[in-house]
């Protein structure tokens, strides 16, 4: 996507927020973390700065709750920094969907974020509830020229990820306002992406089998109009994470093929 394209319309503001996610050449890789806000002690995250070491040079953004930023990155971080701004319940909670609003656009811009980050559940008893949580964020947002994401969340309902689903909730989040959209890859992804004229990144969702396989779904992603990725457990649960980041880099930014990046990420796990 083109860079110029997606912020042209925006205040200075917002535009050199929007630029520290999704980099000059319109791509981004931005790293999920906030999974404790309903996970806890995540696999592969249960001590978030030792876990961050090898992956912080890597990636131009972070995803990830306001306690986790203060306690576990250092102010001198450089890159993009999306916040964790919808939760309320937790993995063994009733419902996943049962969500409020937990971070503010005024402590947002005082941890100098980039964006806030907002799930909706679409097709849930709490569809309207978390739709109004990102109509009242983007709104509230757009007081400090804050951008805001919306997280297409699927909950514990993994076989929801199918064009259909995931079209009808990324159209609706950028009807609602929302300046990214982060959403799944599945089959004909095209339909999501050319249905949603704002720019797309991709969660990864549970460890896939093979580095092969994540390899090919940022590969299929990008090429179908995605501007990156927002990925999480692909990369931190992963054996080696550093190689993992470094070969998902060469793919978003460099257009590395999977089976290319799968040569650097073995070249990188071997010397160490
Ligand atoms: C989900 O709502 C979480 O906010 C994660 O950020 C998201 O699922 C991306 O992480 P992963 O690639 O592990 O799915």
């Amino acid at each position: 996507m083109d860079k110029k394209k997606v912020t042209e319309k925006m205040s200075w503001g917002k535009k050199n927020r929007i630029r520290k996610i999704i980099q000059d050449d319109g791509r981004v890789v931005m790293l999920a973390l906030d999974h404790g806000y309903f996970l806890g002690p995540t696999r592969g995250m249960e001590q978030p700065r030792k876990a961050l070491e090898p992956l912080l040079p890597h990636v131009d953004s972070l995803m990830l709750s306001p306690g986790i930023l203060t306690s576990c990155v250092e102010p001198d971080f450089k890159g993009g920094i999306v916040l964790r701004s919808s939760g309320g319940s937790s993995i063994i909670s009733d419902d996943l969907s049962n969500e409020g609003i937990i971070l503010k656009p005024l402590e947002a811009v005082k941890l100098n974020a980039s964006a806030m980050a907002i799930s909706i559940f679409i097709g849930t008893k709490y569809e309207k509830q978390t739709l109004m949580n990102l109509a009242e964020t983007i709104n509230e947002a757009a007081k400090y020229e804050m951008p805001v994401l919306a997280v297409t969340a699927v909950g514990k309902e993994l076989e929801k990820r199918d064009a259909r689903f995931l079209a009808l909730s990324s159209r609706i989040a950028a009807e609602f306002g929302a300046d990214i959209v982060k959403t799944y890859y599945c089959e004909n992804f095209e339909k999501v992406t050319s249905t949603c004229p704002k720019p797309i990144v991709v969660a990864g969702g549970p460890k896939l089998e093979t580095e092969l396989d994540v390899f090919e779904l940022c590969y299929n992603s990008i090429q179908a109009g995605a501007v990156g990725v927002d990925m999480g457990r692909n990369i931190w649960q992963n054996e080696d994470p550093g190689a993992m980041v470094q070969a998902i880099k060469a793919i978003v930014h460099d257009n590395y093929k999977p089976k290319e990046a799968e040569e650097l990420y073995k070249e990188l796990k071997n010397k160490k």
